[in-house]
Formats: C-alpha cells, sequence, structure tokens
C-alpha cells in the first residue's frame, strides 16, 4: 500500500441480520485529501465512517486504515490515531462536565498513566483548540449548559486533542441553525486549507454544507457508491439525483454548493 493512502476499502461488505448495511465498496483515500460523503438517511454513511474509526469491521473485503488492516491491529492503538466525532459519543458527554475538561479527556486513553507528566500541555492544548474553534470563552462553562452549535464545536475540538492523524466528523451541522452552520463551515473550511490538519472525512445529508477545501465526494445509496472522485466532477445534478432518488438540481456559487429539486 502507498505510504500516503489513510484510508483504503476494498471490495466491503457489511451485513447484519441477513442484510446488508453497505456492499461492493472500493474506496482510497489520500493523505492530503477532504473528503464528504453524502447520501440519504439509511444509505450507510455511518457504517462507512465506523469502518475508517476502526470501530466496526468488514464482514466481506478489506479495510486499511492509517497502513493497518483492521483485524490484524490492536485497535485499540489503533484508534488512538483517530479523531472520531458523532452524535452517539457526544451523548455520553456529561452535562455536568466543564467544557475544558470534554476537551482534555479525550487525551487520557494516549497518554495512560504519563498523564500527569503531561497535564499543563494538555490544558494547554485544549485551550488553544477551543480558540481554533472560536468556543474559547466558554471553556469553564458545563458542557450541559451550551446551545447545540457551540456543543458541535467543542466535541470537533475534543476529537483533535489527540493531534490524530484522520478526522472523521459524522454529521457536525446537524441541528444548527443557519448561523451556527455557516460559522461551522467557515472552521471547517480553516481546517482543510491547513496543510498540518488531519486527513478529513465529513458525512452530511446537505450540499450546502460541504467547507470550502474539501476535494472529493462519494455518494451513497442503500448501502452501494452511487459516485467519488474530485468534489466537482462527483457532486453533480445527476449523480446527486440519483443518491437521493429524486430530481435535483445542483447550482454552485463561489466554493459552495446548493441543491433543489428540479
Ligand atoms: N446492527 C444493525 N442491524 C441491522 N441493521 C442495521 C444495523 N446497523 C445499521 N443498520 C441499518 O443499516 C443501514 C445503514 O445505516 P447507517 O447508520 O450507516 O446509515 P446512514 O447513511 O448513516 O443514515 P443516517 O443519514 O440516517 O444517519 C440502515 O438502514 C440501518 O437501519
Ligand atoms: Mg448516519
Amino acid at each position: 500500500m502507498q505510504a500516503d493512502v489513510v484510508i483504503d476499502v476494498a471490495g466491503v461488505g457489511v451485513t447484519r441480520s441477513g442484510g446488508y448495511l453497505v456492499r461492493g465498496i472500493d474506496w482510497r483515500v489520500a493523505q492530503d485529501e477532504r473528503w464528504v460523503v453524502l447520501g440519504p438517511n439509511g444509505a450507510g454513511k455511518s457504517t462507512l465512517l465506523n469502518l475508517a474509526a476502526a470501530r466496526m469491521h468488514p464482514t466481506t473485503g478489506t479495510v486499511d486504515v492509517l497502513g493497518e488492516r483492521l483485524g490484524l491491529v490492536d485497535v485499540n492503538e489503533l484508534r488512538t490515531r483517530i479523531g472520531l466525532s458523532t452524535a452517539a459519543l457526544a451523548e455520553r458527554i456529561a452535562g455536568d462536565e466543564r467544557v475544558r475538561d470534554v476537551v482534555v479527556t479525550a487525551a487520557y486513553g494516549v497518554l495512560g498513566r504519563w498523564r500527569e507528566t503531561y497535564e499543563a500541555m494538555d490544558e494547554r492544548r485544549a485551550g488553544g483548540l477551543l480558540e481554533q474553534l472560536g468556543v474559547a470563552g466558554l471553556a469553564d462553562r458545563d458542557y450541559g449548559t451550551l446551545s447545540e452549535g457551540e456543543r458541535k464545536r467543542v466535541q470537533i475540538a475534543r476529537a483533535l486533542m489527540t493531534d490524530p492523524e484522520l478526522l472523521l466528523l459524522d454529521e457536525p451541522a446537524a441541528g444548527l441553525d443557519l448561523g451556527g452552520r455557516e460559522e461551522l463551515v467557515a472552521r471547517l473550511a480553516e481546517l482543510a486549507r491547513d496543510p498540518d490538519a488531519p486527513t478529513l472525512v465529513l458525512v452530511t445529508h446537505h450540499v450546502e454544507e460541504i467547507p470550502p477545501g474539501f476535494t472529493h465526494a462519494l455518494l451513497l445509496r442503500e448501502g452501494a457508491i452511487v459516485a467519488q472522485g474530485p468534489l466537482d466532477d462527483t457532486v453533480t445534478a445527476e449523480n446527486l439525483s440519483k443518491t437521493f432518488g429524486l430530481p435535483l438540481r445542483v447550482d454552485r456559487a463561489g466554493d459552495r454548493f446548493t441543491a433543489r429539486s428540479a
């Protein structure tokens, strides 16, 4: 496998209760790429993300993440190299936890028994990430008192805490109002442009949420790939119409997309 391939999914199917969650998936993500995964409810987007996050194993085919093959590697070690933000993980954050601690505790698993030595450094890094996500002022609030948009940004700061080589975001803009979405898209665009940022994969239902600077798209419908490749060639009216099962018109204004029924 090439050194710069971060995710290599080959001939993958996942079955549960006799049915396919995803099937026939071939997907490669290189280190400097930023991917968006689009598709309707139930298309298999989170399943694919969980494979890439080493949270799930394929039933058939192979998944290599950061040069390690799932099934042959200690997934706990591999997971420390991957930042993941999902609604399911966010639900486990206690409402009375300080925002700063929500971020800093992501480092515990990695640093383990050396944690005490690193405490001051962890605090500084967590503070810096909250700053980068535009929520530094909330560091001493209880997580439970934050708005949905503020929570989403704290969740991303948490996912970045371990300095992951790969960052996976499952519907980071879900539940945000227009202003919240636009702010988040702007933060993600900054991240996408940062050459030191991890490889990025973002799952969404909406082309409006594709941050500028993202390079590739994968479109899923009923567990199968409809199209994948460079963003401009892939996010087309024809492909999106097939993906969502209705005739769509796709417009592009500058580096943003919009879609509506044709
Ligand atoms: N353990 C399971 N057993 C049976 N079916 C499952 C299981 N887990 C997921 N599925 C089904 O697999 C399909 C794909 O699920 P997945 O969560 O990947 O979809 P998704 O594209 O992320 O959808 P959404 O946009 O709603 O989040 C869904 O139909 C879901 O009900
Ligand atoms: Mg999902």
